[in-house]
């Protein structure tokens, strides 16, 4: 292979060509990932087509830690790690010996920075991709093929997360190209007002959760005055939302009344 600054360049000048954003850094990785110059020039190829970068060198980087991301399943984005931080700092709290369950658990990177920060609790995920549950489980995580948290008996969870689809139907027509090309419908598309699943997600953390216990859950838009009356509903309080740098929603956390 030449020079790997040449590599680089020639790399980063093809991505930024297709319409890479961060074509240096995704050259870095992909050159760092590639075993071989032939397998980098399809790495590079895979990209050019819009490929998640992920699913070409098979991994992300989720609240510092490296994490599998198979072919087919959804990329963690960098945007749910703070529900990710978060409820690792509400089940670390509770003491050793939690319970957390990761409902829609994709690759299992949220559940797997629970799992690592979260006090030693004991974390499982669900999701109802077979593909999903298999990745979850290459990164460590105790996972089951089901719908919400239907396989899950237990109404002692501390913790309760959810990724789960929240852009609206309707919606869907605007996200990236690359992103509605490439990642599985049954991801992004929360129906028509984007909460479909996340309702669903609301009554499963009313189930599970212990008095006390906290649900997490990633919203966007203005979801969260939806989804107000639906939590109280379903007896949350301390409703506590937060939102990224631009000012977007992000998230909610809710507590289970205190018994
Ligand atoms: C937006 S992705 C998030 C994945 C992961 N939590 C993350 O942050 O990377 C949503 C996940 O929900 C799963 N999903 C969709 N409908 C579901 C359902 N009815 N029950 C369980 N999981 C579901 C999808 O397969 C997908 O893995």
């Amino acid at each position: 292979m030449p020079a790997p600054r040449a590599v680089l360049a020639d790399v980063a000048g093809r991505l930024a060509a297709a319409g890479c954003i961060a074509a240096a850094e995704e050259a870095a990785e992909l050159v760092s990932a590639a075993p071989d110059a032939h397998t980098l020039a399809a790495y590079v190829a895979r990209r050019e087509q819009g490929e998640p970068l992920a699913w070409i060198t098979g991994a992300v980087r989720f609240c510092g830690r490296r994490v599998l991301v198979t072919a087919g399943v959804f990329v963690p984005r960098p945007q749910s790690e703070e529900l990710a931080l978060r409820a690792a700092a509400l089940l670390a709290a509770q003491g050793p010996g939690g319970w957390a369950a990761d409902l829609c658990t994709g690759s299992g990177a949220v559940a797997s920075h629970l799992a690592a920060a979260g006090g030693g609790a004991t974390v499982v995920g669900v999701d109802s991709e077979p593909r999903a549950v298999d990745c979850a489980r290459r990164n460590g995580i105790p996972a089951i093929v089901g719908d919400v948290g239907a396989p899950l008996r237990s109404d002692a969870f501390d913790v309760v997360t959810a990724v789960a689809p929240y852009v609206p139907t309707g919606a869907i027509g605007i996200l990236p190209p690359d992103v509605q090309r490439y990642e599985p419908r049954v991801a992004l598309d929360g129906g028509p007002d984007g909460l479909e699943l996340v309702r669903r997600v609301v009554e499963a953390g009313a189930r599970l959760l212990r008095p006390g216990g906290w649900l997490l859950a990633e919203i966007g838009g203005d979801q969260d005055r939806a989804l107000a009356p639906v939590l109280e509903s379903h007896g949350f309080r301390a409703v506590d939302v937060w939102h990224d740098e631009d000012g977007d929603l992000r998230g909610f956390a809710a507590q289970t009344t205190p018994g």
